[in-house]
């Protein structure tokens, strides 16, 4: 019998004031769970979190910039998880930045937060917060990734270079937490229309149209994927990475 309930389950997604991690905040409280969510943006936050509450969910927005050195990363985990009673079943690894631009032109700032964020904030977070998870015999982590980690594209190569690495670390941490009950999972998510990607609506177009959907993805429909990998329903997923993406990396 299907069980996608999440009630009495406490989720951190971050990123979650603006496109797919919003989406995904709304999901997940919409089974039950009662979410944080966390981005730097208070109004936006402030705005999913009402949105979450006016459909009957349970969620508070907490602060934080994940471009913040380790430490700052480490108090940032322990407000969520006062926030949450003490308590983080899910977390999913959402918040992401991506320069719009080619090799040659990556600014070392961009650079430094790109790794940061990507990277070294999915790694320090889960760190602080998988033990507990381990502890309790039972959580569920999941990085969002990226078509373009999986191909060679002429734009964006470092960022495709950090959702690599993303989806390498959940594999690992599959391995090093499956054990101890904490399941942890990628879903690659295709050109999907949100702020990331905002003033790129003809290349997107151009990009999907030839692809076994024919159509760029929505947030909403990455979230449904989410919020079955973290349930129940998904008890035997481990290590594994789900392309959510019209088919383009299967037909690229
Ligand atoms: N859209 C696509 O086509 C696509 C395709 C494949 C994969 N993805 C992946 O999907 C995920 C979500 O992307 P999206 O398209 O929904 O992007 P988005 O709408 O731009 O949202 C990005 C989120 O990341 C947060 N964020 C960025 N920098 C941050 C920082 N320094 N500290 C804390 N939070 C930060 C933003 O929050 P604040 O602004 O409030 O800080 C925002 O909530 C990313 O992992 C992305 O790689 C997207």
């Amino acid at each position: 019998m299907s069980n996608q309930n999440l009630s009495g389950r406490t989720a951190v997604v971050t990123g979650s004031t603006s496109g797919i991690g919003a989406a995904t905040a709304h999901a997940l409280a919409a089974r039950g769970a009662r979410v944080v969510v966390t981005g730097r943006d208070a109004t936006r936050g402030a705005d999913v979190v009402a949105g979450i509450e006016s459909r009957g969910g349970s969620a508070l927005f907490v602060a934080g910039d994940l471009a913040a050195s380790p430490v700052a990363l480490r108090e940032l985990a322990a407000s969520w998880s006062a926030a949450l009673d003490g308590r983080v079943d899910i977390l999913v690894h959402n918040a992401a930045v991506c320069p719009a631009v080619d090799t040659v032109s990556l600014s070392d700032a961009d650079l430094e937060t790109t790794l940061a964020v990507n990277v070294r904030a999915p790694q320090v977070l889960t760190a602080v917060l998988a033990p507990a998870m381990a502890a309790n015999g039972s959580g569920a982590i999941v990085v969002i990734g990226s078509w373009m980690a999986t191909v060679g594209h002429a734009f964006v190569g470092f960022y495709s270079a950090t959702k690599a690495a993303e989806a390498q670390l959940a594999r690992s941490w599959a391995a090093e937490f499956g054990p101890s009950g904490v399941r942890v999972n990628t879903v690659a998510p295709g050109a999907t229309r949100t702020p990331i990607n905002e003033g790129s609506d003809d290349v997107i177009t151009r990009m999907t149209a030839t692809i076994p959907a024919g159509r760029p993805g929505r947030p909403e429909e990455i979230a449904e994927a989410v919020a079955w990998v973290v349930s129940d329903d998904a008890s035997y997923l481990h290590g594994a990475l789900i392309p959510l993406d019209g088919g383009i990396t299967a037909t690229r």
